[in-house]
């Protein structure tokens, strides 16, 4: 316990600026998605401006979503977890403190550049050199708080949770600095290190390592703490999760060419990519119902803690993209789904049904016992965001994969002679339905997150900090 410097045990302090940025960006973020969701429908949203236009806002979104407020999740509860099981305070505050300015710089940085149209074009990985940088020198620093704090545990085992956050951490910064190699022509250009198929191959290597390790492996850390801490039982089996663990992360790395079905790459590289992808269904469903196991005997609660349903509902959502996943990555499947909203479906599936919901209930986990508070102040509110973001994402990604199913159909459909039977238009016509379905389930969604805001600011102006740490010393204390 560093009492030098603070006189608490745990610097809960990183962990509170990070859970609730995680709300700040959550809103914004989604509340752009809902933006350019509108913009599907109505065009006229477009303004003629260039930096309102979807294609400059939509990065944004993905770069808002994913890394401001899905990053802020995984920042905040991997300090906290990690403090929690290893008994210990983080290894450094100051490097901690870094990690947190340097990420927001990060996201501020993509706010003013993405939509002045400064890209790398390669997707999720859209912003340039000096940025991308940044971005590396946060994400090493973070590595090293992150296992300094594993190395001078107090604890004998490193819980498994921590195995899936640190594998996380080690496998993005290898993606974000191999994908990022590029030559920069002046401040805001740079040309990528590799060329043609190489280069698809080695950013798709990366983009779908990215949903592998930050969008599944970072948020599976999450689910083996807060999964057992939120239903009071133990997780189901500790010997699967570490079977969960060396599968998932031995396969996952060599997926990513199911993003290039039926292009230059070579033929042998496209079907393994497919086979790794069938297979890596095992270890995503150990884990899905390691989870879901982990409720057996404490089924019942899930009748009145709402927190408890995010969580569950998040490893159901996650099932099933994991289900939809592999098939998609079938190249025949994929013939047909790829180019259309199916694959935008499958996306949110993950995105909101699993990333979003287990943030969700991870957070509200957590502000209580980070603002010392015994719990949320409006349970009922959180059941509300609840049933926003349940159904939500049900209307998402089921008109997604109506529109996706209608588009691959009529895009490949053919008369007798040989030419089309729809033009373009005519899928986007018959799409049109489907996208205001599609905006309004992410009204429903964003709307949650205000819902969400409102509560979390009630409890944490109610709140005593002072209180929450002296509780917290305390339990490291007592643990001893
Ligand atoms: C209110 C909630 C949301 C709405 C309304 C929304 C809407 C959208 C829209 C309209 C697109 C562009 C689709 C297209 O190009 O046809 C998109 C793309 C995307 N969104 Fe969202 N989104 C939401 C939440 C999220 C969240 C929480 C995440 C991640 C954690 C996410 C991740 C993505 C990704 C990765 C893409 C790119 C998909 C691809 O290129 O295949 N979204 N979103
Ligand atoms: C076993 C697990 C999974 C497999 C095998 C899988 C497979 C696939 C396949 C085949 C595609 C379509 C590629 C294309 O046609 O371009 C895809 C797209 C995508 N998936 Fe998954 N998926 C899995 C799980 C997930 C999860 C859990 C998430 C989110 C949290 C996710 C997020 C995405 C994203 C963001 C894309 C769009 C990439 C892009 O084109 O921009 N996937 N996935």
């Amino acid at each position: 316990m560093s009492t030098a410097i603070s006189p608490t045990a745990y610097n809960y302090k990183v962990v509170r600026q990070f859970a609730i940025m995680t709300v700040v960006w959550g809103i914004l973020g989604m509340g752009l998605g809902v933006f350019i969701a509108s913009q599907l429908v109505w065009p006229e949203l477009n303004f003629g401006l260039p930096w309102t236009t979807f294609g400059r806002l939509r990065p944004l979104h993905t770069n808002l979503v994913i890394f401001a407020f899905g990053g802020c999740a995984l920042f905040a509860t991997s300090y906290y977890v990690v403090q929690r099981t290893c008994q210990t305070r983080l290894i450094s505050d100051s490097l901690a403190a870094f990690t947190f300015w340097g990420w927001q710089a990060v996201i501020a940085s993509a706010i003013v550049t993405l939509p002045l149209g400064y890209t790398t074009t390669k997707e999720y990985a859209e912003l340039e050199w000096p940025i991308a940088i940044l971005l590396a020198i946060v994400w090493v620093t973070y590595a090293v708080v992150f296992f300094g704090t594993i190395v001078k545990r107090k604890t004998k085992h490193i819980y498994v949770g921590n195995w899936f956050y640190g594998a996380f951490i080690l496998v993005t910064a290898m993606l974000h600095i191999v994908n990022h190699a590029s030559l920069p022509v002046n401040l805001f250009k740079s040309y990528s290190a590799y060329a043609g198929a190489t280069d698809a191959m080695i950013q798709w290597w990366y983009g779908h390592n990215a949903v592998g390790f930050f969008l599944t492996t970072g948020f599976l850390g999450m689910m083996y703490y807060f999964v057992p801490k939120q239903a009071e039982r133990p997780i189901y089996s500790y010997r699967l999760s570490i079977v969960h663990f060396w599968a998932l992360i031995t396969l996952y790395i060599w997926a990513g060419p199911h993003h290039l079905h039926y292009t230059a790459l070579p033929d042998w590289a496209q079907s393994l990519g497919m086979a790794m992808s069938i297979i890596l269904l095992a270890p995503s469903w150990g884990g899905m119902i390691n989870g879901m196991m982990t409720l057996s005997g404490a089924w019942h609660k899930l009748r009145t803690d709402p927190i408890l349903r995010f969580l569950v509902v998040s490893l159901a959502f996650y099932g099933m993209s994991t289900f939809e996943g592999p098939m998609m990555a079938i190249k025949t499947v994929n013939s047909l789904s790829h180019y259309t909203d199916w694959t935008i479906g499958h996306v949110h599936a993950g995105a909101l049904g699993w990333v979003a919901m287990i943030s969700i209930g991870a957070i509200y986990h957590m502000i209580p016992r980070l603002f010392g508070r015994v719990q949320m102040h409006s349970v009922a509110l959180i059941n509300t965001h609840f049933w926003l973001a349940t159904i939500g994402t049900v209307l998402y990604i089921a008109s997604m994969w109506v529109n996706g199913i209608t588009q691959g159909l009529m895009w490949r459909a053919i008369n007798d002679d040989g030419t089309l039977t729809y033009s373009f238009v005519e899928a986007l016509q018959a799409s049109h339905p489907g996208y205001i379905v599609r905006a309004l389930g992410g009204a429903f969604f964003a709307a949650g997150m205000l819902f969400m805001a409102y509560n979390v600011w009630r409890t944490v102006r109610a709140s005593d900090p002072a209180e929450a740490e002296a509780a917290a010393k305390i339990a490291v204390v007592g643990a001893h």
